[in-house]
């Protein structure tokens, strides 16, 4: 089988697309034929070495982790999955390798795929979907009526943050580039800022939670535009950032988690159609690497970019 993979850490240029032996699942693992794959910019953070703490040196590695694709074959112990079913999730940071034909994956990081959405359209919801719910659902606790600032409301995870708060009820500012105000409308912001105009200064005391998806704003920008009880999410961590939040109890940092009850929680919403990503393109895996390399060097506009093998 197929997979894109790298043999050390660096730029695109190390990934090669390779002809690997598959192996057979192990006693909680599921063999799954994958249909689609999404990329997250965490694919590259990954692949250039930031997380090496947690990758560790064992090369060759695999790219990517959000997957939609059939089981083929499930280990021993498998008990939630049967071979056939379709089903949607994202590897492991450590074990990612969903740009690949066919992925060994725990049964824990998947769930099972709503028949009303495409292999595609699952495939860009695990990580983006996650994180958002992560942040807004299980960190801030979000409760209807209460105000959210999205910052870079049409990205991946800005989208599916919207998209969160509006079913649970929440009042939605949002921030975008100048060319996506009314696109931000009609996702369901409620009030749509150009991002180039934004000032944080001008929203004291104005939200309950501040979701910074894009990573450009400070924790001591985010503390006066709280509410007295309000937090602000951090999810673009850097060293400096990280700091800024150990200092700060109303600054929290995010590290996105997938397990199969979030996955299930995504799949609800997207089967009842709550939950959309937008696809910027569908490429095969055989020219994956040329359209992820550009992807790296200009960013796509308005979307996922889908891996088909
Ligand atoms: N901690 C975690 O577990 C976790 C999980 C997932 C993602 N992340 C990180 O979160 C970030 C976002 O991920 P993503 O998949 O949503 O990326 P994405 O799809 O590329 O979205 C980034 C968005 O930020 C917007 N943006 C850029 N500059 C901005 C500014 N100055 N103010 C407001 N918005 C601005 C962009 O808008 P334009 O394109 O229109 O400029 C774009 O819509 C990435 O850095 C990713 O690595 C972290």
């Amino acid at each position: 089988m197929r997979r894109i993979e790298y043999s050390r850490y660096g730029g695109p240029e190390e990934l090669r697309l390779n002809n690997v032996e598959p192996k057979a699942p192990c006693d909680d693992q599921i063999s799954i034929r994958v249909k689609a794959a999404s990329t997250n910019p965490m694919d590259w953070k990954i692949r250039a070495g930031t997380m090496k703490m947690m990758t560790g040196k064992n090369f060759p590695r695999g790219v990517g982790t959000d997957f939609a694709g059939v089981v083929e074959a499930v280990g021993r112990a498998v008990t939630r999955f049967k071979v056939g079913d379709a089903v949607f999730g994202a590897m492991t940071v450590k074990e990612s390798a969903t740009f690949a034909d066919t992925i060994l994956t725990a049964e824990d990081t998947a769930a099972i795929k709503p028949e009303s959405i495409s292999f595609e359209e699952a495939a860009t919801l695990p990580i983006a979907g996650a994180t958002a719910w992560t942040a807004l659902i299980d960190t801030a606790k979000l409760q209807s009526g209460q105000r959210v600032l999205v910052n870079g409301c049409l990205g991946s995870v800005g989208r599916a943050a919207v998209q969160i708060a509006k079913v649970h009820g929440a009042k939605v500012v949002g921030t975008c580039s100048p060319g996506g105000v009314a696109e931000a409308q009609a996702l369901g912001v409620d009030e749509a800022i150009d991002y180039r105009g934004f000032d944080p200064k001008t929203y004291r005391k104005s939200f309950d939670v501040v979701f910074d998806t894009a990573g450009v704003l400070s924790p001591g920008q985010c503390l006066p535009m709280l509410t007295s009880k309000g937090v602000a999410l951090h999810i673009n961590l850097n060293p400096k950032k990280m700091i800024g939040v150990l200092f700060t109890r109303r600054n929290k940092a995010v590290i996105a988690k997938t397990p199969s009850t979030i996955l299930e929680e995504l799949a609800r919403l997207a089967a009842n159609g709550k939950l959309k990503l937008s696809i910027a393109g569908v490429i095969p895996l055989a020219d994956a690497i040329p359209a992820i390399t550009k992807l790296e060097a200009n960013g796509l506009p308005k979307g996922k970019l889908v891996i088909v093998p």
